[in-house]
């Protein structure tokens, strides 16, 4: 088994799904595979020319890959329909090639009831908490318990330990919302690192990269107060467009944070860096970065060639910068 996957190295909304979608087109996956989190994510994605925002279901459909929602997320049953159907009246045949793990848990009403009442972390209100609390207070409900389902359902172990499987997990929401990782308790409740893969049963041995995605600066949505002073950061808002796929929520911006990419880095063991975004920036003409309490004005020519390029340079992991701001 070859395993590569992708993790998002900030507060999520990085543009892992552009990534995939690139990775798709060019590598030869059997499978792509959602590792973590619900319909909490919202991963925005443009095949021909047409713009798709996916919740539950892995990018694998716009390439004709099987694509499977692994025993580490967590699904909404309706939604999940919703968006299969929505997939197949765009053109897109994605029903014969999703499927979920029996393993997966359920996010059921009463999930979605408690979390719409949340005012504490400002959550996406899509159940996520309470599901994952259910499943390790072992009173969840699993994909193998709907009936709904049933179609859909296969063996993760069976399926991804057979021979000539090269697969590609692509991680949802990101490092600084990790439980374990972010700056709890504003954070989602699954494991949002590389490890988060590894826990839907692959052997460690298998991993050939680990695709790590961040954008030029930071943003966030929650209810933690994280936007800086400076006015810049509502013009970056605008210029990226900076709201949620999910909610819509405005997303908070600050300057990119040295100390969470080097940590994120290196916990997830990048082997390939992608850095989005570098437009909107170049448009703004901002080139900040914060390393502690300090902001360091570097101008466009260091920026990263300076922060991330030097410390890049001692693991070996490959850099690449991108734009296009409109496609996260
Ligand atoms: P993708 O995969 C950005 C944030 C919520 C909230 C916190 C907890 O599109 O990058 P939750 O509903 O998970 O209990 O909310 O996490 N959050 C995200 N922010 N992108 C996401 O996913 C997110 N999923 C959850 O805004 O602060
Ligand atoms: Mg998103």
């Amino acid at each position: 088994m070859i395993v590569d996957i992708i993790v998002d190295l900030q507060y999520g909304d990085c543009g892992k799904g552009k990534i995939t979608h690139f990775l798709c087109k060019e590598h030869k996956y059997t499978h792509v595979v959602r590792y973590n989190g619900g319909c909490n994510a919202g991963h925005t994605i443009y095949h021909e020319g047409e713009k798709f925002v996916t919740h539950h279901i892995p990018a694998g459909v716009f390439f004709g890959v099987k694509s499977i929602i692994g025993p580490g997320c967590v699904v909404n049953t309706e939604k999940f329909m919703q968006e299969l159907e929505m997939l197949e009246s765009k053109g897109i045949s994605a029903r014969n090639l999703v499927k979920i793990a029996k393993n997966t848990h359920i996010i059921t009403r009463n999930h979605l009831n408690e979390d719409g009442l949340d005012t504490k972390i400002g959550t996406t209100k899509r159940g996520n908490g309470p599901a994952y609390r259910d499943k390790y207070d072992r009173n969840g409900v699993r994909a193998e318990d709907v009936p709904q389902l049933s179609e859909f359902l296969i063996d993760f172990y069976e399926e991804m330990h057979q021979e000539g499987v090269i697969a590609l997990f692509e991680g949802a929401q990101g490092f600084g919302l990790d439980v374990d990782w972010g700056d709890y308790p504003y954070v989602t409740s699954s494991h949002c690192t590389a490890a988060g893969a590894l826990l839907n049963g692959i052997p460690p041995q298998a991993v050939r990269n680990v695709w790590g995605v961040a954008k030029a600066y930071e943003t966030y949505v929650g209810t933690k107060n994280f936007q800086g002073e400076d006015p810049v950061f509502d013009e970056i808002c605008e210029v990226g467009q900076e709201y949620g796929a999910t909610t819509g929520r405005k997303r908070q911006v600050n300057w990119f944070d040295w100390n969470l990419f080097h940590k994120a880095f290196n916990i997830n063991g990048v082997t390939h860096l992608v850095i989005n975004k570098m437009d909107v920036l170049r448009e703004v003409d901002a080139w900040k970065v914060k390393k502690g309490d300090e902001i360091y004005d570097l101008g466009a020519e260091n920026m990263f060639k300076h922060f991330i390029g030097d410390s890049l340079s001692q693991t070996g992991a490959t850099i690449y910068f991108s734009g296009d701001k409109a496609r996260i």
